[in-house]
C-alpha cells in the first residue's frame, strides 16, 4: 500500500492509531485478537459458510473466521486502501478463492445478494454510521425479512445469523 496516497481509515488503522510505538502495536492486536474471538463465538459461525464483515478494516474477523474454516468470507469497507490490504493478505496467505471484496458504505449493501450469506459481524463500524441503518441492510444481504438471531455487545462487536437452520 502506498504511503502517500492511503486514505484516512488505512492511515488511522495500520499506523496512526499505535502512533509508531511496535510495542503498543503489538499490545493493541493481542487484544483485539480477544475481541475477535468473541465477535467470532457469537456468531457461531460454522464450517463453510460464508461471512460478511460489514467495515473489515484490515480483516481482523474476516481473516479469523477463514481461520476457523468459513467457506467465503466477504470483506466490505468504504476503504479502498484496506480493501486492497485484505487482498494482498488474502493472496499472501492463499486464501483468495475464499474471499470477496466489496467497496460499498454499510447502509449501501445491495451488490451482495439476498441469502447469500449465513452470518453478518461488524465490529467498531456502527458508531461511524449516522443513521444506523447497518443492521437491516447486512440482514437484507443474509435473509430477506426479520429472520435470524443476533447478538452484540458495544464495546465487543455486532453478529447476526440466519435462523434458517442448516
Ligand atoms: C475502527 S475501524 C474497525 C475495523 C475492523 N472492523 C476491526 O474490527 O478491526 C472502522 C472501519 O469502518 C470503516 N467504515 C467507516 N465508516 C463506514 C461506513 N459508513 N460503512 C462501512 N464501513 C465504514 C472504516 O473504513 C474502517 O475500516
Amino acid at each position: 500500500m502506498g504511503s502517500t496516497t492511503r486514505d484516512r481509515w488505512a492511515e488511522w488503522l495500520t499506523e496512526r492509531r499505535f502512533g509508531g510505538d511496535a510495542e503498543l502495536r503489538r499490545e493493541v492486536l493481542e487484544q483485539l485478537a480477544q475481541i475477535r474471538d468473541l465477535v467470532l463465538d457469537r456468531s457461531e459461525l460454522r464450517e463453510g459458510e460464508t461471512l460478511l464483515d460489514v467495515g473489515c478494516g484490515e480483516g481482523l474477523v474476516g481473516f479469523g473466521a477463514l481461520e476457523r474454516g468459513a467457506g467465503k468470507v466477504i470483506f466490505s469497507d468504504i476503504s479502498t486502501d484496506l480493501l486492497d490490504f485484505c487482498r494482498e493478505a488474502a493472496t499472501e496467505l492463499g486464501v483468495l478463492d475464499r474471499c470477496r471484496f466489496v467497496e460499498a458504505a454499510a447502509d449501501r449493501l445491495a451488490s451482495i445478494e439476498d441469502e447469500s450469506v449465513d452470518v453478518v459481524t461488524t465490529r467498531s463500524v456502527l458508531i461511524y454510521v449516522k443513521e444506523k441503518p447497518v443492521r437491516s441492510a447486512s440482514s437484507r444481504a443474509c435473509f430477506p425479512g426479520e429472520a435470524g438471531s443476533h447478538s452484540r455487545s458495544r464495546s465487543t462487536g455486532s453478529a447476526w445469523r440466519s435462523s434458517g437452520g442448516d
